[in-house]
């Protein structure tokens, strides 16, 4: 903790001499990286932070709703949030290929964001990036080209302001707590960019995508009731029917299948052996709680041969 405090002030001094009474915009996406950037931030300059958090409609539950809770109440940050989700789901409507709906979110990301740094552009100029240690190495390997908000234009281009370029993601952690953001923000789980949008299996409908929504919702808090601890656990809902017997009447439902793993470098995973008690508790209450969801499956497959996510 002194150690994280004293890395707060040599960045907040950092920032401010940097930045001077400019403005910096931040693409808060709520993760663990963004958030602490964006607290920092806030520390150093004040209202000067413009943070938007685009809602691409396939966020977990109650995700944006933290983001605004978190920073526009308890932080009086200068937020703008965008509910673009019927942009990203009119255009994603009828599109099963996995790859070509990570490039239809990706890039309607970009478009969203665009538009409104354009808007706030005559006032900005810098942008912040969640730019972390792991990453920056990761680049110079050349296993990936690493973008947070990569892709913007030439014609609208920002000098980077990336306080925890330096950390790894522990560290990333520890600086959040100590800055005040609340733990479950802190210690939330990978997710990845194309959100939900790659766990509702083939072409995304709204009625499957609400009902993946609140089974991974129940997952999720059955899992951390229980302390399990697993480094990943979500909710996947295939494009396909089970048959079922719902009040002695047939019911034809979709399955959710719950994956869970744990995993040191992410190229490899093991499943956890979870309490049976915990898994039929999750069983009942999806079956029970979530319209449209007639039965659960436990993935047991590491990886490989079966890749973490389903798409
Ligand atoms: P896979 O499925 O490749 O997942 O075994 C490994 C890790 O990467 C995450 N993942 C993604 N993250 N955009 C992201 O930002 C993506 O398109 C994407 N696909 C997978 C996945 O959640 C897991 O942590």
């Amino acid at each position: 903790p002194e150690l994280a405090q004293a890395f707060i002030d040599e960045q907040v001094a950092a920032i401010r001499e940097q930045v001077g009474d400019k403005k910096v915009l931040l693409a808060l996406s709520g993760g663990v990286d963004s958030s602490v950037v964006a607290a920092l931030l806030i520390k150093a300059i004040g209202k000067n932070l413009v943070c938007v958090h685009v809602n691409h409609g396939l966020m977990r539950k109650g995700e944006s709703e933290q983001v605004i809770d978190v920073f526009q109440n308890q932080m009086d940050a200068n937020l703008v949030y965008v509910d673009a989700t019927d942009r990203f789901l009119d255009l994603l409507a009828g599109v099963d290929e996995p790859e070509t709906k990570r490039k239809i979110i990706g890039g309607e990301f970009i478009r969203v964001f665009e538009e409104e740094a354009r808007k706030v552009d005559d006032e900005v100029d810098f942008l912040a990036q969640g730019t972390i240690y792991p990453d920056i190495l990761e680049s110079q390997d050349g296993v990936k080209a690493h973008h947070n908000v990569g892709g913007l234009p030439d014609d609208l281009q920002f000098d980077l302001v990336e306080p925890v370029k330096l950390l790894f993601k522990d560290e990333v952690r520890v600086v959040g707590r100590e800055l005040g953001l609340p733990e479950s923000m802190v210690e939330r789980q990978p997710f990845p960019g194309p959100g939900l949008g790659v766990r509702c299996l083939g072409a995304i409908t709204r009625d499957r995508l609400e009902a993946l929504r609140e089974a991974d919702a129940i997952v999720r808090e059955e899992m951390e009731a229980a302390n399990v601890g697993a480094w990943q656990y979500f909710a996947v809902v295939p494009d396909m029917r089970a048959t079922g017997v719902r009040d002695g009447e047939r019911a034809y439902e979709w399955p959710a299948i719950i994956r869970a793993i744990n995993t040191v470098d992410v190229m490899t995973a093991e499943v956890p052996e979870l309490d049976w008690a915990l898994l039929k508790r999750m069983t009942d209450r999806i079956t029970h709680e979530v319209p449209g969801i007639c039965r659960v499956a436990y993935d047991l497959t590491p990886k490989p041969v079966g890749t973490v996510e389903w798409e």
